[in-house]
């Protein structure tokens, strides 16, 4: 009888062992602490009359690319490269580069991003071009976009360079972004059987959406959701994304006792809705318990996630807010190690201290959270 019980825990033991042991998982959790690099998905600097292809102006490229450099002397050990590949694309078939300075400039960036020695996220970045180009996020012409990437960087390092396949898809059914994510995960496993792909789900990469999705058959996935939470405060200013945000400035994080006006573009929105619940919302508990229930369903279906963007707009938040905020997430993150990267290096979401390229001493701190486990 005894060794009949050793034998069953001897199982048990083996088959634990062996979950979450899967390649993507050992290299989800190297990814560690990552940094979005966000400059070549900048497409709304360009024209319509040009399709927003003539976005990218090489000189100011140029001078982007030490970077990298920068990112990874600040310590982060992965960076997220969104890229807008599909402005440079033609949107009628036969496809081609209409713009093929673009695609050699995301070379350019990619290389430096490598020699760097950084885990390398090669993003698709918003393909559909917030719908102003019709047929630019077609099922067709993505699988062109991934054939076309996954040629181009296959031979770099799969332990060090990872592909994902398209950033916060939206205003797509689920099922639709299932179907069309089936067939891009296909089309790049054929021309790169070793590297790891980074897939989310509808709904802008929401947490939700993953957590009420399955998992995809391909085992070499790294799952991946945005975490903007509380969206009025990360959100707070910004003129791109929901009515009532433009006029919501200077809240405090986490809420204290005065109560935020709603402003009268946000009544009876979703953003009045949030406003309401700041008080809950803005808990470290609470956002710990959001980022737990992304963690249990990784456990549940035995995949990795990683964490792809979060952050905070800076120009309407104070700094010692924005940290207070920052050592929230990265507390978390932490305690469930989560690998993750910030939404992004220098632009409206830095830690920079106004004006300088330096990270705010605060935000330092809240970074080291991470590693406090
Ligand atoms: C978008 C950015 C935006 C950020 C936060 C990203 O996915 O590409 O334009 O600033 O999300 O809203």
């Amino acid at each position: 009888m005894r060794r009949i019980i050793a034998v069953v825990l001897l199982i048990v033991f083996a088959s634990v062992s062996m979950l979450a042991n899967t390649t993507a998982h050992v290299r989800a959790k190297r990814l560690g602490l990552g940094m979005n690099f966000s400059y070549l998905e900048n497409w709304w600097l360009g024209t319509k009359e040009k399709s927003y292809s003539d976005f990218l102006k090489s000189a100011d490229a140029e001078k982007k690319l030490g970077a990298f450099k920068n990112i990874s002397r600040a310590g982060f050990k992965t960076v997220r490269v969104p890229i807008s590949f599909g402005a440079w694309a033609s949107y009628e078939q036969p496809y081609r580069w209409a713009i093929p300075e673009g695609i050699q400039f995301a070379d350019k960036f990619i290389e430096a991003a490598v020699a760097e020695g950084l885990y390398v996220i090669i993003d698709l970045h918003h393909v559909e071009l917030d719908n102003s180009v019709k047929g630019s996020d077609s099922t067709e012409r993505l699988v062109w976009l991934w054939t076309e990437i996954a040629n181009r960087y296959k031979k770099l390092d799969p332990e060090k360079v990872f592909f994902e396949i398209r950033n916060e898809p939206h205003d797509i059914k689920a099922e639709d972004w299932r179907a069309q994510a089936e067939v891009l995960i296909k089309t790049v496993r054929q021309i790169a059987p070793q590297h790891s792909l980074v897939v989310g789900f509808h709904d802008w990469n929401a947490r939700q959406a993953m957590i009420d999705s399955k998992p995809f058959a391909d085992k070499n996935i790294i799952y991946t959701f945005h975490y903007y939470d509380p969206f009025i405060f990360t959100h707070q200013g910004a003129t791109w994304s929901s009515p009532g945000l433009p006029e919501l400035r200077g809240l405090p994080f986490p809420a204290d006792k005065r109560t935020i006006e709603v402003p009268s573009t946000a009544k009876g929105t979703w953003i009045e809705e949030k406003i309401k619940n700041y008080a809950g919302d803005s808990k470290a508990s609470k956002m710990f318990d959001d980022l737990k229930a992304a963690k249990s369903w990784s456990e549940k279906n035995d995949v990795p996630i990683f964490v792809g963007e979060f952050g905070s707009f800076g120009n309407f938040a104070t700094m010692e807010n924005r940290c207070r905020h920052a050592e929230a997430v990265y507390s978390a993150l932490g305690k469930l190690e989560l690998s993750n990267a910030w939404w992004e290096w220098d632009g409206g979401f830095s830690m920079f201290d106004k004006g300088t390229g330096s990270i705010s001493g605060c935000m330092q701190t809240a970074i080291k959270k991470f590693n406090e486990r």
